[in-house]
């Protein structure tokens, strides 16, 4: 009843809504630096999707945090943040990453709905990878798959479940029993009784005062008028429906992700920012039209430090996609682009910008299904010095500029944000 009530006067006030920060490349693009500059604006932040599998990196005054499962609102003091039931959560994995930060009772709530990563779920997904030899996907090896995998197939267990040990520790026996022959492929051996249950012992109390309804807490956030952003994990290139697939992550890491994900409607959700860097990366295998395995592509990983938050893998680089991000953007519903890394093309004597593809011998301007057929056509730019810090957009150097105008009419969609550097006040707002 109480409920209903609540549903009845939002959707008599429909101004309040939920701002979504989505990542459109393969991930990597700096979600992390953005929700933590906007987070200093937001009373809520929330990750609805992925796991531990994330690495958002935030730097503020020299300082580094690296955040995988704890939202990146987390440095602004005033914030609370919601892991919701879309997210595949490790407690061993959260629990580490919250000894950095003091005092998150009250500041931190996990879903009760949210399913469990446990240890099994990396030994699977490590063990299928290493079946796959030269088809393997490069995932983190952190058991997003088959965590996901166990949700849709109804044979997991949830966060909620972690507040009676006893109880999960002879349910995870019970599957382990079930499913023996499965386990015998990977070579996984049942957990010993005891030693499971003093394990869940300990996420339990340590989780326990975090564990709550986060569905219920973010409707009242809403019908309050909270500020309330939405932190992407991955890209928009990895969602399981539109991203490359089979090279994809299990979750939909798409905008519309972010409803079933934290139990809001379609119209709870505000303006959406999609991340992009000025180029490209990826980790991992699969198609990437505009990767340079020549010089250019080394140089931009050295200069973009571009090697893995989560796994310390370097990242494939290349140019900036505008076709896939004309794409990403209609999926997503981007309202602005926040171009990130600018400065790291600093100092190339040309930039290429992939304006079109070439497929089965004609020049296409839209992302067909499989990327793996496609060439890229490119406009160059001349390259350009001396953008790293600045924070105002006339003070660009010309060429960046015009490179920043190309992006916003290819891409069809307004830059909102500019960042030219890893801190987080080295940021252009338009
Ligand atoms: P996320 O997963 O999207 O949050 O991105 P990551 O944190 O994995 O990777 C982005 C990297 O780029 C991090 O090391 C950031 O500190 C860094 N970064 C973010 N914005 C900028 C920027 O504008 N310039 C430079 N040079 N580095 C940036
Ligand atoms: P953030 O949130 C970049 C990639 C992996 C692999 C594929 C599947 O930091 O942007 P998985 O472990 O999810 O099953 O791996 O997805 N991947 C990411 N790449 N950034 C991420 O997260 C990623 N999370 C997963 O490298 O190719
Ligand atoms: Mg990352």
């Amino acid at each position: 009843m109480c409920t209903r009530q609540r549903d009845f006067q939002y959707n008599n006030n429909m101004t309040n809504r939920a701002d979504l920060i989505v990542g459109i490349q393969w991930g990597d693009e700096g979600k992390g630096k953005i929700v933590d500059r906007l987070a200093q604006e937001y009373d809520m932040v929330c990750r609805s999707q992925g796991g531990h599998n994330a690495g958002h990196t935030i730097w503020v005054d020299g300082v580094k945090y690296a955040l995988h499962l704890v939202p990146s609102g987390v440095l602004n003091p005033k914030a609370i943040n919601v892991v919701g039931n879309g997210v595949v959560l490790s407690p061993e994995s959260i629990i580490n990453e919250m000894k950095q930060f003091e005092n998150l009772e009250g500041r931190l709530f996990i879903s009760d709905k949210a399913h469990l990563n446990l240890s099994y779920h990396a030994l699977i997904d490590q063990a299928k990878e290493r079946l796959k030899g030269d088809k393997a996907i490069g995932t983190t090896g952190k058991g997003i798959g088959p965590a996901y995998a166990d949700k849709i197939n109804r044979t997991g267990f949830r966060v909620g479940e972690l507040l009676d040990p006893a109880k999960l520790t002879a349910s995870i026996l019970e599957y382990f029993e079930q499913n023996r022959s499965l386990f015998d492929i990977y070579d996984i051996s049942t957990p010993n009784e005891a030693e499971l249950l003093v394990e869940l012992e300990g996420y339990s109390s340590k989780l326990a005062p975090f564990i709550t309804d986060t569905t219920q807490l973010v409707w009242r956030a809403i019908d309050d008028g909270k500020k309330i952003l939405l932190e992407g994990a991955q890209g928009t290139l990895l969602d399981i429906d539109h991203g490359t697939y089979p090279y994809v992550t299990s979750s939909a890491t798409v905008s519309a992700g972010a409803c079933t994900g934290l139990g809001i409607n379609p119209k709870d959700i505000g303006k959406v920012i999609g991340i992009v860097k000025a180029y490209c990366t990826r980790v991992g295998n699969g198609p990437f039209p505009s990767e340079d395995s020549g010089e250019d592509g080394k140089r931009l990983g050295e200069q973009g430090h571009e090697f893995g938050t989560t796994t310390g893998r370097a990242r494939r680089c290349g140019w900036f996609d505008a076709v896939a991000t004309r794409h990403a953007c209609r999926l997503n519903g981007v309202d602005e682009l926040a171009l990130m890394k600018l400065d790291v093309l600093d100092g190339f004597d040309e930039v290429k910008l992939c304006v079109a593809y070439e497929y089965n011998g004609k020049q296409i301007d839209y992302m067909p299904s499989n990327l793996d057929e496609v060439i890229p056509v490119y406009k160059i730019f001349k390259g350009w010095n001396n953008s790293v810090g600045i924070r105002e957009f006339d003070k660009l150097p010309a060429d960046a500029q015009a490179f920043v105008k190309t992006i916003q009419e290819i891409s069809n969609t307004k830059v909102g944000i500019i960042s030219t550097s890893p801190e987080r006040d080295d940021t252009i707002i338009l």
